[in-house]
């Protein structure tokens, strides 16, 4: 399945792509965000894209292919913002954008043990060229460290009884292992309704292994430093633990970018009834902006 773009409409409506704009997409993915930001912005908006994984940057540049000579993909970490634009010779920029989690081309890509619906290796790294893999996560991680894993990234109630079936059925291999251990730990009457038993499990896991947010704390230090003034940063998550740092970092008024920073508004924006409708994937999805005003 290709990947919809959440929030598209939205996203637009806050960044505002210009003719002769400069614009960056952290988490560039199968592109579809890039292009709606370049199809505005033309004839002479120009966008550089980052992503971790290698298929990802290989999508983006077919689906950016008719704007050839006004991006510039990079299979890097979004933190490497400022060298990247230092590369361009951009001093500036007058958006950002980060849609942060998983795309589906990675959710529904097996070997790659991001989901617990295909059987797939312990793996769930953005990019192959990391060392720390799933596997190391569960298998050579002490039993405390995992509980606070649990707790802190999946804000699983049952981390402990968790944590403990995993380390005594060690060694593991397989996602549809691990999510069948995590769903016998769980007692029956506490699975969560509308999701999978181990969706939290996979999530705490997923963002260990991708340091997903101390990686978005150090960009949210830095990146706004880079916008122009009226420049917008603007993020989309998919976790209550990924929004509180955005909504921290927007209101901080010793902001350590040594910039000014005004959010858009108050509440973050969520997807209209008929975008739910059309894109389940949706569902959790909030878009948090801010303004540079100095
Ligand atoms: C939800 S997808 C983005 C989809 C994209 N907006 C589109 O329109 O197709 C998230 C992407 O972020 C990438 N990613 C996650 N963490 C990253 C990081 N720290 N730096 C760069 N890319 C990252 C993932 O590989 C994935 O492709």
């Amino acid at each position: 399945m290709r990947h919809v773009p959440v929030l598209l409409k939205e996203v637009l409506e806050v960044i505002a792509p210009k003719d002769r704009g400069r614009y960056f997409d952290g988490t560039v993915g199968a592109g579809s965000h890039a292009r709606a930001i370049l199809e505005k912005s033309s004839p002479g908006g120009l966008l550089a894209g980052t992503d971790l994984d290698d298929g990802a940057i290989k999508e983006a540049r077919k689906t950016l292919s008719s704007y050839k000579g006004r991006f510039f993909l990079f299979n890097s970490c979004y933190t490497e913002i400022v060298s990247i634009c230092q590369s361009l010779g951009w001093e500036e920029l007058d958006g950002i954008l980060v849609d942060l989690g998983l795309s589906s081309m990675l959710l529904e890509d097996g070997p790659r043990g991001f989901s617990f619906r295909t059987e797939g290796p312990l793996d769930m790294r953005y990019s192959s060229k990391e060392a720390l893999s799933a596997y190391e996560v569960v298998n050579k991680y002490p039993r405390e460290r995992l509980v606070s894993i649990l707790r802190d990234y999946g804000e699983e109630r049952f981390a402990n009884r968790i944590a403990g079936a995993i380390v005594s059925r060690r060694p593991l291999n397989t996602t549809k292992q691990l999510a069948e251990i995590v769903s016998m730990a769980i007692p029956r009457r506490y699975w969560p309704k509308r999701i999978h038993p181990a969706t939290r499990t996979f999530q705490a896991i997923r963002i260990e292994v991708n340091k997903e947010l101390d990686r978005l704390k150090d960009f949210l230090d830095i990146a706004p430093g880079l916008l122009s003034h009226n420049g917008v940063i603007a993020v989309i998550s998919f976790h209550s633990l990924e929004d509180r740092i955005v909504k921290q970092s927007f209101k901080d008024r010793n902001h350590p970018s040594g910039v000014t920073l005004k959010p858009v508004s108050n509440k973050p924006i969520r997807p209209s009834e008929k975008e739910l409708s059309q894109n389940p994937r949706a569902r959790s999805a909030r878009l948090r902006a801010a303004r540079r005003t100095n």
